[in-house]
């Protein structure tokens, strides 16, 4: 067999084999992983807060996978060929043709990063009393469109909210209950409905491109608009590729031009998506295009380049040609699967099935006992940190909004997202993170809750401070430095 039809024939690995990387690593950081007592005392001075601790405080930072992904060699020598200029530079053509072919959209609106899309669309769509459906919503998102005055209402499958599922598309929009909501609000009062795949805040689960279909026809009936937020599509697209039987024999181009043609909107943060910096929206409407492109000159810059610059415009059009590559895409979720694998080996609670993003560890059923208005999973991210220099994320009732008379808005879920940015690790590191996390487990009786020291008012877990209560985390890493003499 020729060397290409080889490459092209391996099967994805699962079962108990390894996730081969289809890569090498010719650049590299140096990492340092402090002793236990400057971990505690890195935490406690980050506020208990993992967005508040130093970079160079980290040993593995599962924090995002938000601008931190690997970028190949192409796309490093395509950011030395940049055309620079304010106004029509050729990378910017470069950039718009190469998405005009890979969605089959007309008009590109570039933005600097997806939540200035998310402002951009809500502008352009949301009015004080309108409705927004969505599989499940993302903070950023909400936050934007709430500030307008509209209501998120969120009509995911209730699978969506088991952490012990085998349903491979937990994503999915429930189509029963779209249509509900929107009887009941009436069809002319909606702004849009929006589908993000994969869904972020309940594990990275994905949406198939069959539902996909099925919301898009039963808007295109009503005259409602479909958006798709695409920042985790790549994940999205190897899933739809691996479980979604009538898609086995496509293309991931093919996919992703057919999952296109469903929607009115593509938008997308390419921190994310391209493995880039950046983002943007697109549509075939001219309509839609005029009027948010006058809202992309007032809040993100010139049209051809909105807030980018043209190095991260050159990357960005390489690294979405390459996210059709169905051998770059795979090595998040294979990655993920991994590391859930070997928390499950110890008996870790995490979120089922694996999806893409990260490995979500559900807290609920981890640290039992603390109160969800103790910030049972910011606890758990804190622990983890300084358990093993880990930084991973809060994704729970401290990143709600509390509610209008200032009460707890508890989240659905309590999870720590530990995100595997893409190609960025190497499988020795996550066994390492697997064991860290496992002593915890084992220790979990340790674990207690937090309290805020200051609290701000919109998107809370950005830059809240909190407190451990009582003297948990003395005694964690007492435990620790028993357990394992040397410190680390
Ligand atoms: N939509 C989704 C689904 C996202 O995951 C994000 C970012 C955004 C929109 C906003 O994009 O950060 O470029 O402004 N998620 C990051 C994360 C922050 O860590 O999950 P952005």
């Amino acid at each position: 067999m020729m060397a290409a039809e080889a490459y092209n024939k391996i099967e994805f690995f699962s079962g108990d084999s390894i996730p081969l990387e289809m890569h090498k690593v010719r650049m590299v950081q140096r990492l340092y992983l402090l002793p236990i007592e400057e971990r505690l005392a890195a935490m406690q001075q980050a506020g208990n807060n993992t967005f508040l601790l130093k970079n160079r405080d980290v040993f593995i930072d599962m924090l995002t996978d938000s601008g931190v992904n690997a970028m190949s060699e192409q796309q490093y020598a395509a950011m030395l060929m940049a055309d620079d200029s304010y106004a029509g530079s050729e990378t910017f053509f470069r950039l718009q043709k190469t998405l005009q072919e890979i969605f089959g959209k007309e008009y590109f609106l570039p933005t600097h990063q997806g939540r200035a899309a998310e402002n951009i669309l809500a502008n352009a769509f949301v009015t004080s009393g309108s409705h927004t459906m969505m599989n499940y919503h993302f903070t950023t998102t909400k936050a934007h469109i709430t500030r307008l005055g509209g209501t998120v209402h969120e009509v995911t499958t209730d699978e969506v909210l088991n952490v012990d599922s085998t349903e491979p598309f937990k994503g999915n929009i429930d189509l029963q209950k779209l249509k509900a909501t929107i009887d009941e609000v009436g069809a002319d009062k909606v702004a849009f409905v929006r589908i993000e795949a994969g869904t972020n805040l309940v594990g990275g689960q994905p949406v198939s491109l069959q539902n996909m279909r099925e919301v898009s026809q039963l808007c295109r009936r009503l005259g409602i608009m479909v958006v798709l937020d695409a920042s985790l599509l790549a994940d999205n697209l190897f899933f739809i590729k691996t479980r979604e039987e009538a898609c086995r024999e496509k293309s991931i181009a093919e996919i992703v031009l057919e999952m296109s043609q469903l929607m009115d909107i593509i938008y997308f943060s390419a921190r994310k998506l391209g493995c880039a910096r950046g983002g943007g929206i697109l549509t075939s409407s001219e309509e839609h295009f005029k009027k948010m492109r006058t809202l992309v000159t007032l809040y993100e810059g010139f049209l051809t380049y909105g807030g980018m610059s043209v190095r991260e415009m050159e990357a960005l059009a390489v690294g979405m040609r390459e996210t059709l590559d169905v051998h770059v895409i795979s090595q998040t979720p294979l990655y993920v699967e991994a590391l859930g694998k070997e928390l499950d080996k110890n008996g870790v609670p995490t979120v089922k099935p694996w999806g893409g993003l990260g490995c979500h560890v559900d807290a609920t059923r981890f640290v039992q006992g603390i109160p969800q208005d103790q910030y049972p999973a910011g606890a758990l991210a804190a622990a983890i940190f300084i358990t093993g220099g880990i930084r991973g994320m809060e994704r729970g009732t401290l990143s709600e909004q509390r509610n209008e008379d200032g009460s707890e808005h508890l989240a659905d879920m309590e999870l720590v997202r530990l995100a595997v940015p893409k190609r960025v690790f190497t499988y020795s590191q996550i066994k390492y993170v697997a064991d860290r996390v496992s002593w915890l487990y084992e220790n979990r009786e340790l674990i207690g809750g937090l309290e805020f020291e200051e609290e701000p008012e919109t998107l809370r877990f950005f830059l809240g401070r909190l407190r451990p209560i009582g003297d948990w985390q003395e005694k964690l890493v007492a435990k620790f430095k028993k357990d394992m003499p040397t410190g680390v």
